[in-house]
């Protein structure tokens, strides 16, 4: 037997559908607020992340697939959505259009992780970016879209942590500090930190090592070295936040793993899941486009653990969606085969489910199939029913049926089901 590749995924119905239902949700809320998708290739020069995400990074150092193509390029399976929309921006020259540009994204993200509850080789995020504005309301939406999105599916144990990463203009100041605070210590740090060090000491601050944490932890926090511009940006954030009722913390210790943050910066944590499990993460990023050679545009967004996000889905929102009402059409008889398959036609055009019996069972056997199936109604064509134009209908829970003309089918199966779910 071939086996799937570690760290992947089969998602299997039914629980695909509150894939599909979670997916659906994004794309109503997202787009409600004007963010359109944006699809863009899982596959990127490697290059592309490297000069992004950063080198001293774990996703970069450790985590990507990347591999030569035959030609002897380097490609990437992206470990995240972000570069690859500012890549799109700069060569599609979306600056041009009517600015701020709001997008949004979901799919397959792929990153070489320790496998774990809820941590996979290949993950899929939800996301929006907001590219063109640098105002702390633009943040303040992002947010908001966030919230907007979770309350959606019926989340009100999710808290959203926010941090002050400062500009890169404080980065000096603040590695300078950091760096002398640690240096008692620096012989402790694990390997990857020592190299951090003078590559990029701010990466020391998200190791994962248990002793690196322990020396970190007693630092001074960034957002206590940031501009005064900087400040009152992150600031302001959470003051409009608070004038629309969203609740957020301060988290002084969030940094985020990936190098392109400046200023706000923030995560969603679930208490189900536990601190270190991390929903969703974001934040500003005013020079990224910049860096990858496009102009001064400065942006901000998020992106959403797909996976995570359904194992933590509110009990509402998966019953409604995994409850779903169907019905087992079951003819009697070669010649009511195709009358059954009109029937189920006639059904979907209502937006009712509907399932047909095709595999010639007997009418006893057809019954256990709706039964395990978890149909709610079943309607039974049998050659004098057709004659008559007409079917039975019975109520599975209730055991009771009825003929009904065919053309009042539809009708009388939703009023069927509808008083099923109430009772
Ligand atoms: P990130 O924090 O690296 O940010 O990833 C966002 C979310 O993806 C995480 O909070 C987590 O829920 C999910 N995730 C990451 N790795 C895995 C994994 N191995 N298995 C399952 N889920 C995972 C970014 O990717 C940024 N591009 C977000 C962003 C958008 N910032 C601005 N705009």
């Amino acid at each position: 037997m071939i086996r799937k590749v570690k760290g992947t995924r089969d998602i299997l119905p039914p629980e695909s559908r509150l894939w599909v239902e979670v997916e659906a949700v994004a794309n109503r809320i997202f787009g409600g607020f004007g963010y359109e998708e944006i699809r863009l290739p899982l596959l990127e020069p490697t290059e592309l992340f490297v000069r992004s995400v950063g080198e001293d990074t774990d996703i970069v150092s450790k985590e990507m697939y990347t591999f030569a193509d035959r030609k002897g390029r380097s490609l990437t399976l992206r470990p995240e959505g972000t570069a690859g929309v500012a890549r799109a921006y700069i060569e599609n020259g979306l600056g041009q259009r009517p600015m701020p540009l709001r997008v949004s994204y979901l799919g397959p993200m792929f990153r070489y992780e320790k496998m774990q509850r809820g941590r996979y080789r290949q993950f899929a995020q939800i996301g929006i970016e907001l590219i063109g504005a640098a105002t702390p309301q633009a943040d303040v939406e992002v947010l908001l879209v966030l919230h907007s999105f979770l309350t959606e599916l019926g989340f009100d144990d999710l808290v959203i942590v926010v941090n002050n990463l400062g500009d890169p203009e404080d980065r000096p100041r603040f590695i300078e500090g950091f760096k002398n605070e640690l240096e008692p210590h620096r012989a402790e740090l694990c390997a990857d930190c020592q190299r951090r060090w003078d590559a990029n000491p701010l990466r020391i601050l998200d190791c994962k090592v248990e002793r690196c944490r322990e020396l970190v932890a007693d630092t001074t926090p960034v957002a206590e070295v940031v501009s005064e511009e900087a400040r009152a940006h992150v600031e302001a954030v959470e003051n409009g936040l608070a004038s629309l009722e969203i609740p957020v913390q301060r988290s002084p210790r969030l940094v985020r793993g990936i190098d392109y943050y400046l200023r706000t910066v923030f995560e969603v944590v679930s208490p189900k899941l536990g601190e270190n499990t991390v929903i969703c993460g974001g934040g500003r990023y005013d020079r990224l486009i910049s860096d990858l050679g496009g102009s001064q545009v400065p942006a901000t967004g998020f992106a959403i653990g797909e996976d995570r996000l359904i194992e933590v889905l509110p009990e509402p929102f998966r019953r409604r969606v995994l409850d779903r009402p169907t019905v087992a059409v079951l003819p009697i008889g070669e010649k009511a085969n195709s009358a059954a398959l009109a029937i189920a036609r006639l059904l979907v055009r209502q937006g009712i489910s509907a399932q047909t019996e095709v595999t010639d069972r007997s009418l006893k056997a057809g019954f256990k199939w709706a039964g395990k199936i978890g149909a709610q109604a079943a309607v039974i064509l049998g050659e004098d029913e057709i004659a008559a134009g007409s079917a039975i209908v019975r109520d599975l829970q209730r055991g009771e049926q009825e003929t009904v003309a065919l053309e009042e089918v539809p009708g009388y199966v939703e009023r069927l089901i509808a008083s099923d779910s109430e009772t």
